[in-house]
């Protein structure tokens, strides 16, 4: 399919963010679901706090739109302005994706995480029984955390700067998963067969140290990070010369794109 022929058929979604230079998974959508078949195409979006109200408004008027994506910092300011929430994002507290029905009504879900277990999978990751270390509880984390407890690892240990967010994150994974064991931890990935990064520490331009004391890595372990820019991040790059096993960013936003087209109804 052309993908310079946009017109008046094209089903359009957006994806909502502030700043909007680093998004890059409107290619990846666009190209997904073109393959199947569709005329359609993704795009970005520079949507300030102060106009998301009105901007997802004007997506319940936006008759040839499917929906939006949704990303930093909208994820979880956009909830109590959509029509319906899937118990998925209720439980997790945040949208990615938005699905607009025909009649205007807007209901958003949450598939980052599902989409990292997606994307392990399709790496050969088998995550059921792995201990498994979690640095952050933000937007992304609550979703990968709960996905993770959902995947079946035995042990899930979370860690974050602000405690509260840590706590609180622990608290409702365990109640939703009580055969998982679920607790607090730090920095230190000793013992662990996994360890995850879902802060955006080692994205491009941050450089404000790791998410975890890389010393304590070990080639026995899985080492995953969810920002994708840059590929590889400092993280990798120390996993990868201890001679972990890596699972990146890209695999994470990967898992995630049948999991969008379903939602979206474009299967
Ligand atoms: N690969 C994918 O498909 C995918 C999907 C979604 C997101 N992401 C990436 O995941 C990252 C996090 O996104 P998000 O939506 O969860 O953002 P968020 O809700 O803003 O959360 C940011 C997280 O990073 C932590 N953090 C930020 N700066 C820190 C610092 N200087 N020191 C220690 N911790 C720090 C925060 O800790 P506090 O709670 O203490 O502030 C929080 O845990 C971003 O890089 C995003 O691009 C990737």
């Amino acid at each position: 399919m052309d993908t310079r022929r946009i017109t008046g058929q094209t089903k359009i979604m957006l994806l909502m963010a502030d700043p909007v230079s680093h998004v890059v998974g409107t290619e990846a959508i666009t190209a997904f679901i073109r393959a199947s078949g569709h005329d359609f195409i993704c795009v970005p979006v520079h949507v300030g706090a102060q106009h998301l109200a009105a901007a997802i408004d004007a997506l319940r008027g936006f008759r040839n739109c499917v929906g939006s994506g949704v990303t930093i910092p909208h994820k979880i300011p956009v909830l109590p302005l959509l029509d319906e929430l899937t118990a998925r994002a209720r439980t997790i507290g945040s949208v990615n994706y938005i699905r607009r029905d025909p009649d205007g009504k807007l209901t958003g879900d949450n598939v980052d995480g599902s989409g990292f277990v997606r994307g392990a999978a399709e790496a050969g990751i088998e995550l059921g029984g792995l201990r498994v270390l979690l640095l952050g509880a933000g937007g992304a984390g609550r979703s990968v955390a709960f996905a993770l407890a959902e995947a079946g690892v035995a042990e899930l240990v979370i860690s974050n700067r602000n405690q509260g967010k840590a706590l609180a994150l622990v608290s409702s994974v365990s109640a939703a998963y009580p055969g998982v064991r679920v607790r607090i931890g730090d920095t230190d990935a000793s013992g662990f067969d996994m360890v995850v990064n879902a802060t955006s520490l080692g994205m491009a331009g941050k450089d404000d140290g790791d998410p975890v004391d890389l010393a304590t890595l070990s080639s026995d372990m899985i080492v995953a990070d969810i920002v994708m820019r840059p590929e590889k991040t400092r993280l990798l790059q120390a996993a990868e010369d201890k001679g972990c096993r890596l699972l990146f960013g890209r695999q994470m936003m990967d898992g995630q794109l049948a999991l969008a087209q379903a939602f979206l109804g474009l299967t």
